[in-house]
């Protein structure tokens, strides 16, 4: 390759957030094999998009966009087009079928979540017309070497575990994401401590279940990690996602709640009120040990926030499992509900039941629900009218050229004026107005942390 004219490349990143870090370290990979980022697909010379199968519309999403792909490589036939992620992983070489029409010889390699360290490799025979495919699954962390590529800023992802080991019926993780593994804290330490030094205000700390990390070499579980993170800088807000309910030890609540730094918000995803459909989720937990965590995050972080996730209409939901999720819904009073309809996943346990809820019923509690907690989320932010909370200036409001946008510790979104600050500042904004999604407020005044 001519050194002086860097190939192109360009990524599109769909799923969730381990998704958006994974691709910071495909960036660094092939940034370190001569490649240019670029935020435009029309000067790219090689496509990459890395995919989501948690749910057939997120697939048939990626499926539209190949489509797209299709055509614009008509136009160009040099480009280079890779499908990477979770569909890669459970598609693989269909990925490449002939006979799945809308993606068939447009994708020229498929590459697993773990093997982004063959992507030179495979673009370079990509180049000279050879298709490849590489979707191994590694069984121990292997990517702990890698700085991901990120352009200055003020919040992070780090990816500190990788798979999933609990194998909910519905869930298609564990086959596309392979098994648990975790990072060493030192290694994760070690990339605070440089986030920090480039003047990062913010890490989010990212794994399935963020809660079963263990760093084999020295035992240390996610309340050591957390707390040595939140030591590195202390004006540094640590927040982290996805916390399981099983394995969230009181030792982990307590290091929450000791460290100014680290955000009092939890997403915890309880999936259904219903026990008998937990069960059947195979989450390992009841309503009763879920609402007694939640007592024990309540008694040592009193203003903790908490959100989660549902599913609607997992199989053979009746009427009355559905009125316990609303019911567990309003009596936790969660401050954010990310709610979806089941969607079968092949490979999962529960493919082979009947997805007998009807598209009308799960349609409607869906309705039910998100309705609910729009009034439970205003609700809870009517109460920080008056409040003065401390917030991370973030940045521009997209509505707004005059204001800035910025988050509480616990999460929510805060529209306030810009007067002289800048982004990265920490200020303290009294709350004037809100609705079910932001707080509106005036800055009364910078903050500096442990004053
Ligand atoms: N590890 C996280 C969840 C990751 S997937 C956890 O255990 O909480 C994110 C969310 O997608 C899940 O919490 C679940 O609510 C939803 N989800 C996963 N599989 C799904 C399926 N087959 N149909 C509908 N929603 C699903
Ligand atoms: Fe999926 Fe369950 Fe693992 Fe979450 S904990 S990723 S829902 S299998
Ligand atoms: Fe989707 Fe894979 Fe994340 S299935 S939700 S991109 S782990």
């Amino acid at each position: 390759m001519n050194p002086e004219t860097p190939k192109k490349l360009y990524v599109e990143t769909y799923g969730c957030q381990m998704n958006v870090a994974d691709t910071e370290v495909v960036q660094s990979v092939m940034s370190k094999n001569g490649f240019a980022m670029t935020s435009t697909m029309e000067n790219a010379d090689v496509i990459l998009v890395n995919t989501c199968s948690v749910r057939d519309n997120a697939e048939q999403r990626i499926i539209a966009r190949l489509g797209d792909f299709k055509h614009y490589k008509k136009q160009n036939p040099n480009v280079v087009i890779g499908v990477l992620g979770c569909m890669a992983e459970r598609l693989r070489s269909k990925m490449m079928d002939e006979n799945v029409q809308t993606i068939n010889s447009v994708v020229d390699i498929v590459v697993g979540p773990d093997e982004y360290r063959k992507l030179p490799q495979l673009i370079d025979e990509a180049f000279d017309g050879e298709k490849g495919i590489a979707v191994r699954l590694s069984r121990v962390e292997n990517y702990d070497d890698i700085i991901p590529f990120r352009a200055d800023g003020i919040s992070a992802w780090i990816s500190v575990m990788r798979g999933c080991d609990k194998f909910c019926t519905f869930c298609v993780v564990p086959f596309t994401r392979g098994r648990e593994r975790s990072r060493t804290v030192a290694s994760v330490v070690n990339e605070v401590r440089e986030l920090s030094s480039r003047g990062f205000k913010e890490v989010y700390l990212l794994g399935q279940n963020v809660n079963s990390f263990l760093d084999l070499e020295t035992e240390k579980d996610f309340s050591d990690l957390l707390s040595e993170i939140a030591n590195v800088d202390r004006t540094m807000r640590v927040r982290f996602t996805t916390s399981h309910p099983q394995d969230m030890s009181e030792k982990l609540i307590r290091t929450i709640a000791g460290n100014e730094n680290i955000c009092k918000f939890i997403h915890l995803p309880v999936q259904s009120g219903s026990d008998r459909i937990l069960e059947l989720m195979n989450r390992t937990y009841d309503s009763k040990h879920y609402r007694s965590l939640v007592d024990k995050i309540r008694k040592h972080i009193p203003n903790a926030s908490l959100s989660t996730d549902i599913i609607v209409g997992f199989p053979t939901e009746t009427e009355e499992d559905h009125q316990q999720t609303m019911a567990m819904m309003k009596e936790i009073g969660y401050d954010g509900a990310f709610m979806f309809h089941y969607s079968p996943r092949e490979n999962t346990k529960a493919f082979n039941w009947d997805d007998d809820v009807s598209q009308e019923i799960k349609t409607r509690r869906l309705y039910e629900m998100n309705e609910m907690q729009r009034e439970i989320s205003f609700k809870l932010n009517q109460k920080l009218i008056g409040t003065i909370e401390t917030i991370l200036v973030e940045s521009e409001s997209k509505k707004s050229s005059e204001e800035f946008c910025g988050r509480t510790d616990t999460n929510k979104t805060v529209i306030f004026p810009k007067e002289n600050l800048k982004v990265g500042d920490y200020v303290q904004v009294k709350i004037e107005r809100v609705n079910s999604a932001t707080l509106f407020g005036r800055v009364i005044g910078n903050y500096s942390f442990g004053h």
